[in-house]
């Protein structure tokens, strides 16, 4: 059964009032907090075992070493990675995809090919394509959405040719909440010979993971989105491309033999992680996926989907506003952008704190091609994860209702 009582008991930060009111944290998108299992994971490592890994022959050496490679082999487990060595520790879902941008990219494609991007992507699976496109001298080509910010397959059909050589897209939008067809898009990449670059920073903690199954390329996502302490991500490859990658990021501990004027690096992941690795982060996020883990991805799945039809339908009574992304929450995600007519979306969000003591976010979303193409300079946005209730989105609600007034309007 699905106790949301204990499982907000797991998140002290929840239980905090912010000027005498509840607060509610409807900012996930941007980042989730963290239960205690997961903290409490990270003070044993530093209380017990903090050594810097792959050096120390000592006692607190190799068991750190150990706690880096079971996190290792726990991240594969959770995506379905045939093997560990496919698992590569960055900082975030951005370092991830510019290591598979600066080091793929740079290395493989070739002037006059086409780069593929959707429409909707945020930044990090954006600007570094950009940067590929213009050090190679190859076309960055956009995915643009149907009317109902869906992507149009007849666009996917005529844009995806034998000239792409990579295509990168989010399993889901940071502002729409819209998923995406990647495997569709990806069997279809694949007939054309390109290789896909997968944004799953959104989708992570809501959707179960396959990467085998997806026939992905490449995954990226950030521990922070899921449960899991900021400054740990994850680049998973399929081998035979990773193998052939140049070093993104060279110095130590990625390297095998060093003479003074070349050196020889280690196999993969060890290649692609220069420099003292981030372990309570890793601890972290083992501890996170045992915490997904404790929890049914389909009971996560239908909570999180009640609460996003409760605030579709509480937004939608709204006359004033107007929601950005589909206004049905089947085949959606837990995430929903929306402006009131006449306020500023940081007008909106600062009145909802001051109000109700809701976190929520405005602003572009580091998604400003997407925002021209909406023609919204902002949204506000708010998104859900496991621990939010309905009783949270009748506080947003309330509040909301009163920014109008607070602006000067009469209702
Ligand atoms: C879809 C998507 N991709 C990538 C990122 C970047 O994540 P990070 O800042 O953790 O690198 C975000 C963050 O909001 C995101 O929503």
């Amino acid at each position: 059964m699905y106790d949301i009582n204990s499982i907000r008991g797991d998140f002290p930060i929840l239980q905090q009032q912010i000027r005498g009111r509840q607060l509610v944290y409807f900012d996930n998108a941007a980042t989730t907090h963290v239960p205690v299992q997961v903290m409490e994971a990270v003070k044993q490592y530093k209380e017990k075992f903090h050594a810097n890994p792959h050096r120390g022959a000592h006692y607190l050496g190799v068991k750190a070493t150990m706690l880096l490679e079971e996190a290792r082999a726990k991240v594969a487990g959770f995506i379905n990675a045939p093997t560990p060595e496919q698992i590569i520790f960055t900082r975030n879902a951005t370092e991830a995809l510019n290591l598979v941008a600066y080091s793929f990219g740079l290395s493989e494609v070739k002037e006059g090919q086409e780069i593929v991007v959707c429409i909707s992507e945020h930044h990090s699976n954006l600007v570094p394509w950009q940067q590929v496109a213009k050090a190679r001298g190859a076309v960055l080509r956009y995915l643009y959405l149907a009317d109902d910010y869906s992507l149009d397959w007849q666009q996917v059909e005529e844009v995806i040719t034998d000239k792409t050589a990579v295509v990168a897209i989010a399993t889901m939008s940071n502002v729409l909440g819209t998923i995406n067809p990647v495997k569709a898009v990806i069997d279809h990449a694949h007939r054309q010979g390109a290789v896909v670059v997968v944004d799953g920073a959104q989708s992570v903690s809501h959707l179960r993971t396959d990467v085998q199954a997806l026939d992905a390329d490449f995954f990226a996502f950030s521990g922070h989105k899921m449960y899991a302490p900021m400054g740990i991500g994850v680049l998973y490859g399929k081998r035979e491309l990773l193998e052939k990658m140049p070093s993104f990021l060279t110095g130590g501990e990625m390297v095998e033999y060093v003479e003074e004027q070349d050196a020889s690096f280690k196999a993969i992941p060890y290649r692609f992680e220069a420099g003292t690795p981030n372990v309570e982060g890793a601890v972290g996020l083992a501890a996170a996926i045992d915490y997904l883990h404790s929890l049914s991805w389909e009971a996560i799945y239908t909570h999180e989907h009640e609460l996003t039809a409760y605030a579709l339908n509480k937004l939608i009574e709204i006359p004033y506003v107007k929601i950005y992304g589909p206004t049905e929450a089947e085949g959606r995600g837990p995430v929903i952008s929306f402006t009131l007519e006449g306020c500023h979306p940081h007008d909106v969000a600062t009145i909802v704190d001051a109000e109700g003591a809701v976190a929520l976010r405005a602003g572009h979303h580091c998604a400003q091609p997407l925002m021209k193409f909406l023609q919204a300079p902002a949204t506000a946005r708010v998104s859900f994860a496991l621990y939010n209730t309905k009783e949270e989105i009748d506080q947003f609600i309330t509040s909301l209702k009163l920014v109008r007034r607070w602006l000067g309007y009469e209702s």
